[in-house]
């Protein structure tokens, strides 16, 4: 209860704030980096404070978890290489509500361990983000030094692992998701699965290469929803095998998301994320004049109108546990390690296979999704941010707004605001373009606020918060993942 003579850092006065399990008037506290409490609406108005932000009217939310950024990656898919690094992506981020990033750490194949990649990418971010930030380790070769050192990385604070089931460089044979599967149960690490096949996928694409289709727009083709649903089924009865936690992520086909559905209906511990790019775009964003539709380029494609409602549909129902930007941003007008190393004199509308796939979104994701209006706020919590939070062990620290115990983390929407246009120059990462360009939106983040520090303010100043401010956090194991006994090949 709020004493008069309490005192705070900052004090959030009359907002409408919403958890993923509540929504009411009030005011909170905030001290020494912590949500401190939550007093009824305009109670805390003569509260000593440093700072006061007036929130009447507008929503207030625990910050928003981006559990899918891919930053200073290199080369991994082709040419491509990251446009954005920590820096620019965190910039990016807290521009657009989020208080936390899940970035990646890509083991190479050539390399046996896993922990020179985590040391790597951990040496890029340190001192170098303006949200907090944690990591998730890509397993490329699951060696036996690598698995043994799953151990190692819940001591470091990482407890999820990504897996693919595409990219020659990165695909895995069944068998070997399977031993990370087995070593994933046995440490408490949840097992994050890219589910295209990859083998059909080369198929597909030699078929449409022999017939000299190699627009952009090819991309799509080559990547049928069969392709998606089969690897998603197939990644869900490996998990089922081993009887361990799996996550799909970027879930664009509806035929995956009922295959999805039906094995959380039988209780099995699987859990998907889509992204925005799967409920904004379509494949006609590929199909444009020249080389554009490159843009739009990522995997798994963005599909149909109808399919859209599909994807909503899992957002709204649960399918989908979460909602992330899978920002992977790479340079439009650029020829060495952009979408337009993709381009060669004799394919001067580009080869699709070459084209770097990945879009950037890690600072429109909250503003597109909030203005679509077709998530209630508390759903639109839960998916952006709390959901995130459990599942990747964040939780109660981060996603939620527990006096004592939870950050800081704020964004405060504005109460009311013309619609607008989403522009590339006024977003804040380091690529030349967004899909979203035109696009309009109605809502957009007024403050950011990150362990009690305002890094955002749109009115005043913009990007306020500074570079280095961003700590590394460390993740326990997920909140929806019990204490699992030895796994036991017997009684099969
Ligand atoms: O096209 C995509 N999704 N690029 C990012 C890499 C990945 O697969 O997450
Ligand atoms: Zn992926």
């Amino acid at each position: 209860m709020f004493v008069g003579t309490d005192s705070f850092d900052c004090v959030v006065i009359d907002g409408t704030v919403v958890t993923a399990v509540d929504t009411g008037r009030y005011d909170i506290g905030i001290k020494d980096g912590k949500i401190a409490i939550l007093a009824p609406a305009r109670s805390l108005l003569s509260a000593k404070t440093s700072r006061l932000i007036d929130a009447e009217g507008g929503l207030v939310m625990p910050g928003g978890i981006d559990a899918h950024v891919h930053l200073a990656e290199p080369e991994l898919f082709g040419k491509g290489r990251s446009a954005d690094d920590f820096e620019s992506g965190t910039r990016s981020a807290i521009a657009g509500g989020t208080t936390t990033i899940i970035a990646f750490a890509p083991q190479p194949r050539a390399e046996s361990s896993l922990l020179k990649a985590l040391d790597e990418a951990q040496e890029k971010a340190k001192d170098s983000t303006y949200c907090d930030y944690s990591l998730h380790v890509i397993v490329a070769n699951p060696t036996r030094q690598a698995l043994s050192e799953f151990a190692t990385l819940r001591e470091r604070g990482v407890s999820s692992v990504k897996v693919y089931m595409t990219y020659e460089v990165l695909q895995l044979r069944d068998s070997q998701i399977l031993d990370v599967l087995l070593q994933a149960r046995t440490d408490g690490i949840t097992t994050m699965i890219h589910a295209e096949n990859g083998d059909v996928l080369a198929w597909m694409t030699e078929q449409l290469e022999s017939r000299l289709l190699l627009a952009p727009k090819y991309h799509v083709t080559s990547r049928p929803q069969i392709l998606e649903s089969e690897a998603t089924n197939r990644a869900i009865s490996l998990g089922q095998l081993i009887g361990a936690p799996i996550l799909i992520v970027h879930v664009s086909s509806p035929a995956a998301a009922e295959t999805i559905r039906k094995a959380q209906t039988n209780g099995l511990p699987v859990y998907a994320e889509t992204c925005p790019q799967y409920v904004f775009l379509t494949r006609e964003d590929l199909d444009q004049p020249g080389f554009e539709g490159a843009k739009c380029v990522c995997a798994p494609p963005p599909r149909d109108t109808q399919d859209q409602e599909g994807i909503w549909r899992g957002l709204q129902n649960g399918t989908f546990t979460i909602l992330s930007s899978d920002h992977c941003a790479f340079y439009y007008n650029n020829a060495e390690i952009g979408k337009k190393s993709a381009i060669t004199e004799d394919a001067p509308l580009g080869r699709f296979r070459y084209i770097p796939n990945g879009c950037p979104g890690v600072e429109t994701r909250m503003p597109l999704i909030l203005s679509a209006g077709r998530l209630t706020p508390q759903k639109f919590v839960e998916v952006m941010s709390t959901n995130p939070a459990k599942l990747y062990g964040l939780y109660p620290q981060k996603g939620a707004l527990i006096p004592g115990v939870s950050d800081a983390d704020l964004v405060i929407w504005y109460p009311q605001m013309a619609p607008f246009h989403i522009t590339n120059a006024s977003l804040h990462h380091n690529v030349d373009y967004t899909p979203y360009e035109g696009r309009h939106v109605s809502q957009w983040p007024r403050y950011t606020i990150i362990r009690g520090e305002v890094v955002w303010d749109r009115d005043s100043g913009g990007i306020v918060g500074q570079k280095g401010y961003g700590q590394f956090v460390k993740r326990t194991r997920s909140a929806f993942c019990e204490d699992l006994p030895a796994w036991d090949v017997e009684k099969f």
